[in-house]
């Protein structure tokens, strides 16, 4: 086993470990998946390989969405993690700023952060928010929050600041509209994008049949 190999096997076993209970959106199982989609796209687009893997595993070690809305204890855990480690200090420090810049929050903050690698971690995490993992996370985080599935008189919003994302309690079906749907758009590599269309297309086909059976069309 290389160094890398070794560091990326333990941040495995620790994000494993860490999030044991979590929401079955944002659990092992999605690490997991951005890891993997990750990979692929390195593939494609030259990058610090142990950058983009550590930080896919370690992108969602503490959401802040499950931490009374602390965007610090991500990047502090993940830091502190890569730090038992010989890890060099600018592979943390990268994987650091990743951690801390790839969440979407109603996609409407501008940041002064940018480099390859947060664009392949951010595609990777985007990907898997849409298409049928997509759509399986987000109504496994509704039912989480207890909320309705859809309400045809509750509109989706999409001029959302950061705050009013977080604290909305929307209709499931409306995070399509708020976000599911604009990711396509928002891909910063070539196989993300191409990823994107098709997983994009079959949310479409989803959303089509789903108001049918709503209005017992079908
Ligand atoms: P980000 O932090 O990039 O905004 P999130 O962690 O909020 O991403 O979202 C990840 C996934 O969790 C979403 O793609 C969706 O499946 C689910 N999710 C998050 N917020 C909501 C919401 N308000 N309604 C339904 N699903 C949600
Ligand atoms: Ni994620």
């Amino acid at each position: 086993m290389t160094v890398q190999d070794d560091i990326i096997a333990k941040t495995k076993e620790y994000v494993k470990n860490t999030l044991k209970g979590a929401e079955g959106g944002h659990d092992w199982w999605h690490a997991l998946r951005v890891w993997k989609m990750a990979c692929r796209i390195a593939e494609e687009e030259p990058a610090d390989r142990l950058v983009v893997e550590l930080a896919a595993l370690l992108h969602d070690i503490a959401d802040s969405k499950f931490h009374d809305g602390d965007e610090e204890v991500g990047p502090r855990k993940a830091v502190a993690f890569l730090r038992q480690w010989d890890v060099p200090d600018e592979t943390v420090k990268h994987v650091e700023m990743i951690v801390r810049n790839v969440s979407f929050k109603g996609g409407n903050e501008a940041s002064s952060f940018g480099s390859k690698e947060l664009d392949i971690v951010r595609d990777a995490d985007r990907l898997d928010a849409i298409g049928a993992i997509g759509i399986a996370r987000t109504f496994n985080y509704g039912g989480y929050k207890n909320r309705e599935l859809y309400n045809p008189e509750i509109k989706p919003n999409l001029n959302m600041t950061k705050e009013a994302y977080k604290a909305s309690t929307s209709p499931t079906i409306n995070h399509f509209y708020e976000k599911l749907l604009l990711l396509k758009d928002r891909m910063h590599t070539k196989t993300g994008r191409a990823l994107a269309e098709q997983r994009h297309r079959f949310m479409e086909q989803f959303l089509d049949e789903f108001y049918d059976e709503w209005d017992g069309k079908r």
